[in-house]
């Protein structure tokens, strides 16, 4: 885990020199070097793998995929949609720079990464055209924007369990299953190993997000880089809202047994994913 941290870390460095204008590329690299669990990334290199792919291969998605979830945290920290000051451990974006160089900075990695999968990617064209496409949609309206627009709409407003799942859903689960889908079409995975990947995803990412809505209540800065405790004061719809803490750790206990469960089921080995899986739930605790 630790092994490929640091090589997602360095690709990172590498593939995002600062060049003119200094601005844009100093506040891109600033949310995005400034640490993170680098998950996204990990799960589609290791997806990428455990389907008899060339990991090699996938580092330039596997960058994207974090460029485009560093994204996600430096608009959803913006003053018009979380308004948070700390993120990663350090000052927000819009904090350290501006609220104008925030906005371009989340739309240039987006962009950027794409750009990065085109012109990195040793691939054959068809497989850069399917992950392009997973990177797409996980990033519009039918993925990340999706789950933000509703997520921002239902603050303060009466919570609704169906709502909910679409917000999980879409505003984190998505990202996971395109990362995951991304790897393996690098391995040039089958209909079903893609469907185990599209599974996993949307059962792992929400497991995820539930538990990062039990964190806002019993964790601390120090442990996560942000402020806690906002959700509540906002009337966030998170799993805890909605179901009560204990009810939230039981929830996320039984995905994470059923996401270990669907990799069992299709005989996928790996102590990555598994590593993932525990560590969630350890936190989660
Ligand atoms: C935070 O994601 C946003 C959510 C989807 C809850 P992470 O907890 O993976 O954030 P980093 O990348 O480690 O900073
Ligand atoms: C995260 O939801 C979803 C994103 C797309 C960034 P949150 O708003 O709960 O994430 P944090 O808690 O600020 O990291
Ligand atoms: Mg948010
Ligand atoms: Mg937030
Ligand atoms: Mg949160």
């Amino acid at each position: 885990m630790n092994e490929l941290i640091e090589l997602v870390n360095k690709k990172l460095d590498e593939y995002l020199p600062v060049s003119y204008p200094e601005e844009i590329f100093e506040s891109m690299r600033y949310s995005l070097l400034a640490g993170g669990k680098r998950l996204r990334p990990i799960m589609c290199l290791e997806a990428c793998r455990v389907f008899g792919g060339d990991m090699e291969k996938a580092l330039p998605t596997a960058c994207a995929f974090e460029m485009l979830h560093t994204q996600s945290l430096i608009h959803d920290d913006l003053p018009c949609m979380d308004n948070d000051d700390y993120r990663r451990g350090k000052l927000t974006n819009h904090k350290n720079f501006s609220e104008s160089t925030a906005v371009l900075a989340g739309d240039a990695l987006i962009s950027y990464g794409q750009q990065l999968i085109i012109d990195k990617s040793d691939l054959p064209a068809e497989i850069i055209v399917k992950i392009l496409r997973e990177h797409a949609l996980a990033a519009g309206a039918y993925g990340i924007i999706a789950g933000q627009i509703v997520d921002i709409a239902m603050e303060g407003k009466p919570y609704d369990a169906k709502v909910l799942e679409y917000i999980h859903t879409h505003k984190t689960a998505d990202l996971f299953k395109a990362a995951l889908k991304s790897g393996a079409h690098v391995a040039n995975a089958n209909e079903q190993q893609l469907k185990t990947m599209e599974d996993f995803g949307q059962t792992l990412g929400f497991a995820f997000q539930i538990c990062d809505d039990i964190l806002d209540e019993i964790s601390t800065f120090e442990e996560m880089g942000k402020t806690m405790g906002k959700d509540k004061k906002e009337g966030k719809l998170t799993y805890t809202a909605l179901f009560g803490l204990e009810e939230s750790k039981n929830k996320l206990d039984c995905l994470l047994d059923e996401s270990c469960a669907i990799l069992k089921k299709q005989n996928i080995n790996s102590e990555i994913f598994n590593t993932i899986i525990e560590q969630i739930r350890e936190k989660g605790k």
